[in-house]
Formats: structure tokens, C-alpha cells, sequence
């Protein structure tokens, strides 16, 4: 082995020899060939295991959770691989490790702060998760890291270069309406979408400051019918979804393209990368078939209707059911899609045409 990497490990010295000579600057050349840098941030759609470093009751370290890909519980809320998991592959990155995981991280890479049950507001989940203002603050420790150990100009390239990825805003709505929060009493529907919409701008704004211009959002999926939903509109409210979400989804999508053409028109280098996770959930719920789904409204693992009830693993409730084949399903617990639902919006999220106007696709955005 050590035998057949020698003509290679030639070949490239005197490559870098003769860019010596031409450029003066070998390591120069290397780091410009290096792939875009991954800041991934948000909620259970992100989170890669965060959650299991700290007290929280918010975690999926436990069977069947991940059993599909990885074949051992990560702590991701699926039965494999999540959004940014694909995405890194798309990116000819390796997986990202959560934050919090000891050990060494290589920075240079990127890495993940996201949190399963995090909102934008300090107040969703407080105390069980990480909230997206700390999440920012990790990052800043991490930029300030990259300065040290790279140099200024050089942390500014890979800053610069690096993609930060963004989802996040349905837990400050589910919190809103699982509790009855009297945040309901207090805030206007515009005030409420406001103040979620205002602190997701300032943490793009917090990263532009470091040197981040290249920035990937997803909008809110649809709330008011996924299964976990359904059981609560039905004990609480005697309804068969939680219609109460829809204008706050609605609104906050509206606000949330606003702020990224008003973001686009306001910071110099800012590029942006939309994706419509609305329309693509919604459109497999309704039309499971067509996307090579045989469920989109009821769960995979889980109990009760729909499989709404949240015991995947039955560490809440002990009873809960586990479907034979998770590929027929769009969701896998009660609140969150299956590894292939995923894939299918990575996917589109790389490739897909852009649904907003000076917005890239994620390939585009990595690329320029
Ligand atoms: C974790 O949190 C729970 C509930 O908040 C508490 O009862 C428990 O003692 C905590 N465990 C540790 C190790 O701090
Ligand atoms: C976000 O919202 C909360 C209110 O929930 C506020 O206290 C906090 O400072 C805001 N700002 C950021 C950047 O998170
Ligand atoms: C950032 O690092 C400083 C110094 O090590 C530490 O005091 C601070 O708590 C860190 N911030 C976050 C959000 O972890
Ligand atoms: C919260 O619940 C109480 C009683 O269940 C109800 O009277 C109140 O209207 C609810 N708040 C909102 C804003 O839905
Ligand atoms: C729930 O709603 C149905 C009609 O939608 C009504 O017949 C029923 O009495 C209601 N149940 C309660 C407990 O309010
Ligand atoms: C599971 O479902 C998928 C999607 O419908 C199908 O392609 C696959 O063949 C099924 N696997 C088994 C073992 O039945």
C-alpha cells in the first residue's frame, strides 16, 4: 500500500514544485482546491446528535432511531441519514459531527450546531435545547478558532467560501400551540412571525460580520396535519389538525422570502440559496404515490392514530408500533421524515431549480 502511493506522492511534489515556481505559493494552491466549508444550524431536521451532550429530554439515542443507515442510534431524529448528511455528500465532504461531541473537530470542514427542538426564540424549548442565539455563539467561538490557527486572511477565505445552512422557525410555532403558550395572548399573529423572522435575520447577520456570505434557508413545512399534529388538535382542540398553525406557517414563509431578497439587496457578496420544504412535504402528503410513497399521513414507528402519538423507541410510552418497510413512508416518527423523504429534498435542495428570485441551488451556491 505505502509501495503504490509513491509515484502519486511524487507525481504531486513535482506539481507543487513547478506551482512553486509559477505561483511561489504551494500551500496556496492546495487550499484553493479545497472543498466549501459546511456551518449547519437549526432544529431535529439538522441535528446530527447535539443532543445527546446534555440533559435534555429531547433526543433520539435510542432503537429504532437510525437503524437504517447507521444501524446503531446516533441521535438523530430519523431512522438514517438527515438533510445535511446528504448535503455533505453532494459536497464531497465528510459527515459532519455535532458540535458538542468531544474529541477533536476539524473546523476547516465545517460542523454542526443544530439542536432537535430548537426555535428562534430563546423561549421555545428553553432549557432543552440549544437555542439558535447560542448556536450562533458556538459558531463565533469556532470563527475566532479558524482565525487563530489560519491567520486572519485565510479564515476570511474559508469563511467566505463556506455555506451555512439554515432550518428553522416550526418549533417556535409547535411550542406555541403544544403549550397554548400565552405568547397566543400576547402577540399579534404578524408580531409573533415578526420576532421569529427578526432573530432568524440576525443570526445571518451575526455570520455575515465574521466574513459567511453564502447562506442555504429552507422555509417551514406544513404543521397543522403530520401525525403527532393530528393527536393534539384532537385531545386539545376537538379538531382533526391543528388548522390554528396554518396562518402562522403561511405568514412566516411570506416574511421569511422577504427577508432574503430584502438580505440579498442590502449585504454586499451575500448569495442565498431558498428551498420550498413547504411545498415538497405537502405535496408527499398529499400525493404519497407519486413520489414512490405508499403513506404520507401516517407515521412509521409510533402509537396511537396515525401513529401521532410520540413513543417511537418507547422511551415516553412503551407501547408503540414499528412499520416493516420505512421506504413506504414519508414520516418516521410522529414529527419527523424518513431517511428517504430526506434524501428526496437534498436532492432538490442540490439540484433543483431556484423558487425565488436571485436565490441559488445549493450546488450553484457551493460552486460559486
Ligand atoms: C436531567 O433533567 C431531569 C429533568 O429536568 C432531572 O430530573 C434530572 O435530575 C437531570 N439529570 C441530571 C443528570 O442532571
Ligand atoms: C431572539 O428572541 C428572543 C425572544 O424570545 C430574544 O430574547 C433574543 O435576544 C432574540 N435574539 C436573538 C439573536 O436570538
Ligand atoms: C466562547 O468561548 C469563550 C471563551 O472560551 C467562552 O467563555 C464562551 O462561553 C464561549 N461561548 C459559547 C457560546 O460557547
Ligand atoms: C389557551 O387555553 C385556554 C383554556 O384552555 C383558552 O381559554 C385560551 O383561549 C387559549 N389561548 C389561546 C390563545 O388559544
Ligand atoms: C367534538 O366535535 C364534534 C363535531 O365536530 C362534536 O359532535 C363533539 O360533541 C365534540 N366533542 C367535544 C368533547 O366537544
Ligand atoms: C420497501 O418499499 C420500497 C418503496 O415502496 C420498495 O421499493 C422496496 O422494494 C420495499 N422493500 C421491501 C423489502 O419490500
Amino acid at each position: 500500500m505505502a509501495q503504490s502511493n509513491i509515484p502519486s506522492t511524487c507525481f504531486f511534489m513535482i506539481l507543487c514544485l513547478s506551482l512553486v515556481i509559477h505561483t511561489q505559493s504551494c500551500d496556496k494552491s492546495q487550499s484553493r482546491s479545497e472543498k466549501a466549508a459546511l456551518f449547519v444550524f437549526g432544529d431535529s431536521s439538522f441535528d446530527v446528535g447535539n443532543n445527546n451532550y446534555f440533559n435534555t429530554s429531547s433526543r433520539a439515542n435510542y432503537h429504532p432511531y437510525g437503524e437504517t443507515f447507521f444501524k446503531y442510534p446516533t441521535g438523530r431524529f430519523s431512522n438514517g441519514r438527515l438533510i445535511p448528511d446528504f448535503i455533505t455528500e453532494y459536497a464531497e465532504l465528510p459527515l459532519l459531527p455535532p458540535y458538542l461531541q468531544p474529541g477533536y473537530i476539524d473546523y476547516r470542514k465545517g460542523v454542526n450546531f443544530a439542536s432537535a427542538g430548537a426555535g428562534a426564540l430563546l423561549e421555545t424549548r428553553q432549557g432543552f435545547v440549544i437555542s439558535l442565539k447560542t448556536q450562533i455563539g458556538y459558531f463565533k467561538n469556532v470563527s475566532r478558532l479558524l482565525r487563530e490557527k489560519l491567520g486572519e486572511a485565510e479564515a476570511i477565505t474559508l469563511l467566505s467560501k463556506a455555506v451555512f445552512l439554515f432550518s428553522v422557525g416550526a418549533n417556535d410555532y409547535s411550542f406555541l400551540f403544544d403549550t397554548n403558550s400565552s405568547a397566543l395572548d400576547s402577540f399579534s399573529r404578524e408580531e409573533f412571525v415578526g420576532l421569529v423572522i427578526g432573530n432568524i435575520s440576525s443570526a445571518i447577520e451575526e455570520i455575515y460580520k465574521t466574513g459567511g456570505r453564502k447562506f442555504g434557508l429552507q422555509n417551514v413545512r406544513p404543521m397543522a396535519c403530520v401525525p403527532y399534529a393530528r393527536v393534539v388538535a384532537a385531545a386539545k382542540y376537538n379538531m382533526s389538525c391543528l388548522d390554528q398553525t396554518t396562518p402562522f406557517v403561511q405568514s412566516h414563509n411570506k416574511e421569511l422570502s422577504k427577508l432574503l431578497l430584502k438580505l440579498n439587496n442590502q449585504l454586499r457578496g451575500f448569495r442565498f440559496s431558498f428551498s420550498d420544504y413547504f411545498t415538497f412535504v405537502k405535496e408527499r402528503m398529499d400525493h404519497p404515490l407519486k413520489y414512490g410513497f405508499k403513506e404520507g399521513m401516517v407515521a412509521c414507528c409510533g402509537s396511537g392514530p396515525y401513529r401521532g402519538i410520540f413513543s417511537c423507541g418507547g422511551k415516553i410510552v412503551k407501547e408503540y408500533y414499528l412499520c416493516g418497510n420505512v421506504s413506504e413512508y414519508v414520516f418516521f416518527d410522529s414529527a419527523h421524515p424518513t431517511e428517504r423523504a430526506y434524501q428526496q429534498f437534498a436532492e432538490q435542495a442540490w439540484n433543483g431549480k431556484a423558487s425565488l428570485k436571485g436565490s441559488y441551488n445549493l450546488k450553484q451556491l457551493f460552486k460559486s
